[in-house]
Formats: C-alpha cells, structure tokens, sequence
C-alpha cells in the first residue's frame, strides 16, 4: 500500500468518525432530536460506539478472508474512535442523567445489569486505548501487547450483552450486531485453530524427520 493510499484511507475513517457526532451537534443546534433529547443524544452515541468498535474488530477476520492488509492501518484508529464516542456516550450518563451524583451512579452501576456491562465495557477499553501508541507496544511488547488487545473482544460482547439487555421487546438491532460479533469471532476462532493445526503438523512432520533419514 502506498502512503497516499494509506493517508487517503485515514482521512476517510477521520470523516466517518466525525460526522455522526457533527450530524448530532447540527441536531441538537437546530433543535431537531424530539421530545427526549438526551435519550436521543445517549442511544446515538451509544449506537456509533458500537458500530465503529465492531468495524475496528473487523479488521483482522477481513484481513483473513480477503488477504488484505490494509485494514490492519485502520485498526488503531477505528478503536480510538470507538473510545471517544464511548467516553462522550458515558458521559451523558455522568452530567446529564445524574449530574455528577456519585453514590446513585454506584448504585445505578450494581442494580442495573445493563449499566454494570456498559462499565465492563467501558472498563475493557481502557488499557487499550492507554496502550495504543507505537511506543507502548514497543515497551509491552508485540506478543503481550497483542494479548492485552484481546480484551477488545469482551469489551464487544458486554457491548453487546449491554444493547440486548436494555432493548425493549420486538427491538432486533442488538442481535444484528450480536449476529455480526458472532461472525467475527468464528473467524478468529476458525483461523486460530487451523495456524494450530498447521503448527503441530509442523512439529510432527520435524520431529519425524530424523527418523525418515
Ligand atoms: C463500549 C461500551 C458501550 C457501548 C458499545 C454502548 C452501546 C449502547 C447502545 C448500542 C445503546 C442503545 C442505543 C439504542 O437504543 O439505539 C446504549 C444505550 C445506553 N447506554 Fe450504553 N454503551 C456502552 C457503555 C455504556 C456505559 C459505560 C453506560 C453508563 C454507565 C451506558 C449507558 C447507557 C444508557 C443509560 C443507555 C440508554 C438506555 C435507555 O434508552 O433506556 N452505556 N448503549
């Protein structure tokens, strides 16, 4: 891939990632998000944080399927943008739905399974979004800083679990996307186990090797 091609695709993702929040911000400047503004605001930004974190985890299973590595550019990006739009979504929660009233956040955190996921969300993303730098992996690591960014995958599925748990009976969005996460991780899981596979034939076939001379 070329860096034209390369900057071309980021200025891309910049302008997909924008412009949910600016079509929001036109909306709410216009007076135009109905009679619950802040259900509107909150479930918009819920929406697009999960959308960009399932396209940010689609990277790799597209890599698998197509043979493409350019995704893999896009990646870190998409995953940023997942956070911001889950820091700006958990912050309506904080300021609007409790204005800043701690003990009942807390309280709203236990007795609600679908706010407890939303934080274990939240919670799952955090180490990614600290670890994203070029330096941070070089300081992890390549091998533990590609374990650590599995827990992009249970940030997904308490994602996930947290629009199921929370959608109102005949809404069948959340199992869209729980359809689309399944697929995703079938495709890790189906490329994992044959490099598996692979590998140990591999080791078969060395240490049988002497054996055969
Ligand atoms: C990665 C983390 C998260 C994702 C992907 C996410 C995603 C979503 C989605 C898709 C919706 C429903 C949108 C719709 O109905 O159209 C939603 C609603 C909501 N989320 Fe989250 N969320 C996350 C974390 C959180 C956190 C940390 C909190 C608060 C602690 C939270 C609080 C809420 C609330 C209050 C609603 C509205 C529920 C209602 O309409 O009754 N979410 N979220």
């Amino acid at each position: 891939m070329t860096r034209r091609t390369r900057v071309a695709l980021k200025v891309g993702v910049w302008a997909g990632g924008l412009a949910p929040l600016l079509l929001l911000g036109y909306r709410a400047w216009t007076d135009d998000l109905g009679a619950n503004p802040i259900s509107v605001i909150t479930n918009t930004l819920g929406d697009w944080t999960l959308r960009i974190l399932l396209a940010s985890l689609a990277m790799t299973p597209f890599r698998i399927v197509f043979g493409l590595s350019w995704p893999i550019a896009l990646r870190r990006l998409l995953g940023l943008f997942a956070f911001a739009y889950v820091c700006l979504h958990f912050s309506v929660w904080i300021v609007l739905d409790f204005f800043f009233d701690w003990p009942r956040m807390g309280a709203d955190i236990v007795k609600r399974p679908y706010i407890t996921l939303g934080m274990l969300a939240l919670l799952s993303l955090i180490p990614l979004a600290a670890t994203s730098t070029t330096g941070m992996i070089r300081r992890l690591g390549a091998r533990t800083w590609t374990r650590l960014h599995r827990l992009a995958y249970v940030a997904a599925v308490c994602a996930v679990l947290h629009y199921l748990w929370l959608a109102k009976v005949g809404v069948t969005d959340p199992y869209w996307y729980a359809g689309a996460l399944l697929v995703l991780l079938g495709i890790r899981v189906v490329d994992w186990s044959r490099r598996v596979i692979r590998r140990r034939a591999a080791a078969v076939a060395a240490s049988s090797a002497p054996l055969r001379s």
